[in-house]
Order: structure tokens, then C-alpha cells, then sequence
């Protein structure tokens, strides 16, 4: 086969499993700038805001249709006292936040985050602490936020301003609890789990869905353990719905061992292959993982949760390191797809994912600059991937053999396709080679006679660039019209680092 030309087939007429929305949720952790300025400015602040909520975060966020929001961390949830963070703010204690080397206010606490969710249409998912905390105060908690008034704990929530349950079903118990979260062995944790998930939310049980800290990367071992122990034991069989699996694309090798060896901003078509790799290497991650689930869970009644993920490079210049402030690329942008086609491939397995965080911190989709929210490529990429949202994965075929990296392997042309409720197909096409460009050739089956394409590209002038202040929308996307349609074929040529959208 020629190198420049793919040919891909679409089946549209094949529509499969629903592709979740919440694949494409995020993660908002009291670390750096990524809550305090990043989405809560305070109730005082000239910057313009709902009740204290960044005003353009909140757009920005209803137009990726984040489907999810992971709060208080991350690391930080396993030192957290949700009771530090509701009443006046006035009189809530300021504690240091050891794990990231800052004073926290509490000013963001549970009232604060819930109404974030609500002015961003998005669900709420709590990571409880495990690691510090106890099993009353995290039962106490989910009926804080659960509990019909009438007990002292939603009374207490009405007295805070909220009469209605809050109605929060994704519920973390405990983040990385084999590191930050415990330095537990997965023995143990499998039963902490256990004891802690057994008594929240009585009053409302079948509601919850309970996740468990699942493993870092490849430690299949803690799956296995946790699977094993927790999937259905005797008196509780349904307590555990989701395990979670985090992996940071560093460029170690193998993969992730090797922490923030890479730039953000500065690499060369090298180090771009490295990511890209590296990048694709959650896919083969989660078959494994998702291997030794179904050898426990047949019926794939427990969910992968990746409650984080994303890019993690070395600090930026300038930056404090523990803030993890880092800027993003079109290289950012193709990683996210392909980490998107990775889970839309498991989606029989993978519910939900976290990107890792959503401002200001890692593999952000916003940037904050004082007054100014900046758009990154990353969020662009989000943003093209939104009809996939709870459409029916179509079937995608090609004759192209995977590159290879660091001994890994990786798509040149990454696909995806899906069908919407209302008839609508979308293919969305990430091309990975970051200096040639490649010719496609889309053949669907299956389409309606009146199908016309429109399409979508996000490209960059460098590969290098990213968005400023002074150039916020350098790196966007903009309509796509090269491409011939003809017979039920698109053929286009896609330029060199692009991830393309089209909708017929
Ligand atoms: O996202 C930053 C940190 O990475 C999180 O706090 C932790 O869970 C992970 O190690």
C-alpha cells in the first residue's frame, strides 16, 4: 500500500453500543490555579461571574457539553473535610494543602462546586477521602447531598440554602489509594472499599454508583485484587459499579515511568512521535485491564472509570512546579483523539473518563490570564468530538498497518464514526504524522441517497504554537470544504497534524 493514501470504511447502516457521554468529562482538583481563579473567581471579584463562577469558564464548558465535572481531587479529596467547606464562608477554617504546597481557603466547598455543575449542565462526580478520613464521615456526606429533608444532615443542607437533595450519583471512594491516597496494598484497600462503600447512601442506594481507586497504569495486579474481592461479594453484590484507572501520557518508558521528561511547548517531530506512541498506548492499557474484567465480570456489569488522564510535561519556564500549569498544542489536541477513539473503541467496557485537570493545571481545556479565558487546542478537539455523544459507534475499517514508536505501536490515521438519534453520521479523522500530509478515502455503506458532508478542521501554523492572550484563537478550528463526495465516497487530503470532522 501506498504510505500517503488510507483507505477507511464506514458502515453506516451498523450502528453498535451507545458511545457515553461521559467519556468525555472532566477533572477539577484544589491544586495550582485550577479552582481558585481558574473557575472560582469569588463573589468580590471585577471578573464577571455568577455567584462567584468564572462567567466564560462556564461557556466554554456548556459548548464542549461536559457531561461530567470530578471535584475535590485528585490527591487533595484524600485530605479533604467536606465540613470545612459548607456554611458561611466567612467563618470556614483555612487548612494547608499539603499534597500541592498551598493554603487552602475553603471558600469552594460542596454548595460552591454543586452550583457550578448546575450553571454548567453537567453532573457531579465526588471523590470521597478514604485516605484520612473515616467511614461516618463520608456516609455523612452523601446524605448531606442525598437525603430528603427530615433528618439532621439534610436539614442542615436546607439551612445552607438547599431544601432539594442535591442528587449526586457518581460517588469515588478514595483517589489512588495504592499512593497519595494510603500507600495501600490492594489487599487492604479491597477491603476498605468494601467497609466504606457497604454504608453510603441508604436512603437512596440503588442511585449511587459507587467507584473504587483502581490501578495506576499496569499494575494488573490491583485489578485482579480488586475485581476479585469486590465485584460481588456475598451481601452486597452490586457495590462496586466503577474501577478507576488513571494514566498520564509522560513519554517514560515504559510508558509513564519516567515522569515529565517532555516540553509542552518545545520538541521536535521525534518527540511528537513519543507522544503520539505513548499516547496510543492507553488503548492496549485498558484491553488489559478490560481482560482480566471480563474474566471476573463476563457481563461487564462493573465499569472502567479513567478518572484521569492527559498529557504531563515538565513545568513550564517561569512556573511553580507543584501548580503543574503547563501550555497546550496541536499535539495535545491529537492526543486527546486519540485517547477519545481509544475509549470510544472499549466503550463496551470504559463509562466514563476525567480529563486531567480542566483549567490550568496538566491537559487543560481552558486557561485562565486574569480576566481573559483562553480556549486551548485541547478544548477544540473536545469540541469537535461532541456529536460522538451518546451516538451509536459505527463500524470503522481500514487497510493501514500501524507505525511504530519506541517499540510502540500508533495509528497514522486515527477514526471514529458514529450515529446520532437524529440520522446524523459523524466521522471524525486524526492524522498523527506531523510533517506530511496523507490522502483518505472514506467509503461509507448504508447512507441515506441525501446525505451531503460538512465538515470541521483544527490545524496549526506550528506545531508548536498554542494559544496566548495576545492570540487566543491561533490554534482552532475552522470549516473544512476540501474534500470530494461522490458516490458514497469522501476522499480528501488531510494537511500534517489535523484532526478533521465530518457529518453527513
Ligand atoms: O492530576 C494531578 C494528580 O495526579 C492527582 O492529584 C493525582 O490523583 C494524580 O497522581
Amino acid at each position: 500500500m501506498n504510505a500517503s493514501r488510507i483507505a477507511l470504511a464506514v458502515a453506516a447502516d451498523q450502528p453498535g453500543l451507545k458511545i457515553s457521554r461521559h467519556l468525555f468529562g472532566q477533572f477539577a482538583e484544589h491544586l495550582g490555579s485550577c479552582i481558585y481563579d481558574g473557575l472560582w473567581v469569588g463573589e468580590d471579584s471585577a471578573i464577571p461571574h455568577v455567584r462567584g463562577v468564572r462567567r466564560d469558564a462556564i461557556a466554554a464548558l456548556r459548548e464542549i457539553r461536559m457531561p461530567n465535572l470530578r471535584w475535590p481531587g485528585g490527591c487533595f479529596a484524600d485530605a479533604y473535610h467536606w465540613r470545612n467547606g459548607i456554611g458561611p464562608r466567612a467563618a470556614r477554617p483555612r487548612m494547608r494543602n499539603d499534597t500541592w504546597g498551598q493554603i487552602e481557603t475553603n471558600a469552594f466547598g460542596t454548595h460552591e462546586f454543586l452550583d457550578l455543575c448546575a450553571q454548567a449542565g453537567t453532573e457531579p462526580v465526588i471523590c470521597g477521602n478514604l485516605g484520612s478520613g473515616t467511614v461516618q464521615e463520608m456516609r455523612d456526606w452523601v446524605e448531606y447531598l442525598n437525603a430528603p429533608t427530615g433528618t439532621g444532615l439534610a436539614d442542615e443542607r436546607a439551612a445552607h440554602g438547599h431544601p432539594a437533595p442535591f442528587g449526586v450519583r457518581y460517588w469515588g471512594v478514595g483517589n489512588e489509594s495504592w499512593g497519595c491516597g494510603g500507600l495501600m496494598r490492594a489487599e487492604h484497600y479491597a477491603d476498605e472499599f468494601r467497609r466504606y462503600a457497604n454504608y453510603l447512601g441508604s436512603y437512596e442506594k440503588s442511585a449511587l454508583f459507587r467507584i473504587a481507586t483502581g490501578p495506576g497504569l499496569d499494575d494488573f495486579h490491583w485489578t485482579e485484587v480488586l475485581m476479585r474481592e469486590c465485584s460481588a461479594p456475598r451481601f452486597n453484590p452490586n457495590v462496586m459499579d466503577g474501577l478507576s484507572l488513571h494514566y498520564y501520557m509522560n513519554g517514560g518508558v515504559p510508558p509513564g515511568r519516567v515522569p515529565q521528561a517532555l516540553r509542552a511547548t518545545t520538541f521536535t517531530p521525534a518527540e511528537w512521535r513519543t507522544v503520539m506512541a505513548h499516547g496510543w498506548y492507553i488503548d492496549d492499557l485498558i484491553a488489559r485491564h478490560a481482560a482480566i474484567m471480563d474474566r471476573h465480570d463476563p457481563a461487564k456489569r462493573v465499569k472502567l472509570v479513567v478518572d484521569e488522564w492527559g498529557s504531563w510535561y515538565a513545568p513550564e519556564p517561569g512556573a511553580r512546579t507543584s501548580t503543574l500549569f503547563q501550555q497546550q498544542t496541536i499535539r495535545d489536541a491529537l492526543l486527546s483523539a486519540l485517547t477519545f477513539d481509544a475509549f470510544i473503541h472499549h466503550a463496551d467496557r470504559v463509562h466514563m473518563a476525567n480529563a486531567a485537570q480542566v483549567a490550568n493545571v496538566l491537559h487543560s481545556v481552558l486557561l485562565t490570564f486574569g480576566a481573559q479565558t483562553i480556549r486551548t487546542p485541547t478544548w477544540h478537539a473536545f469540541h469537535l468530538y461532541v456529536p460522538h455523544q451518546d451516538a451509536r459507534r459505527l463500524p470503522v475499517t481500514t487497510d493501514a498497518a500501524l507505525l511504530t514508536h519506541d517499540g510502540l505501536p500508533y495509528p497514522r490515521v486515527s477514526a471514529s464514526a458514529s450515529l446520532a438519534d437524529d440520522g446524523k453520521v459523524t466521522v471524525t479523522l486524526a492524522h498523527t504524522d506531523p510533517t506530511e500530509p496523507v490522502e483518505v478515502e472514506l467509503a461509507f455503506t448504508g447512507l441515506a441517497a441525501s446525505a451531503r458532508p460538512s465538515g470541521r478542521i483544527l490545524t496549526a501554523p506550528a506545531l508548536t504554537d498554542c494559544n496566548t492572550p495576545d492570540a487566543p484563537d491561533r490554534v482552532a478550528s475552522r470549516a473544512w470544504t476540501e474534500f470530494r463526495f461522490a458516490g458514497g465516497r469522501l476522499t480528501a487530503t488531510l494537511p500534517p497534524a489535523s484532526l478533521a470532522v465530518v457529518t453527513l
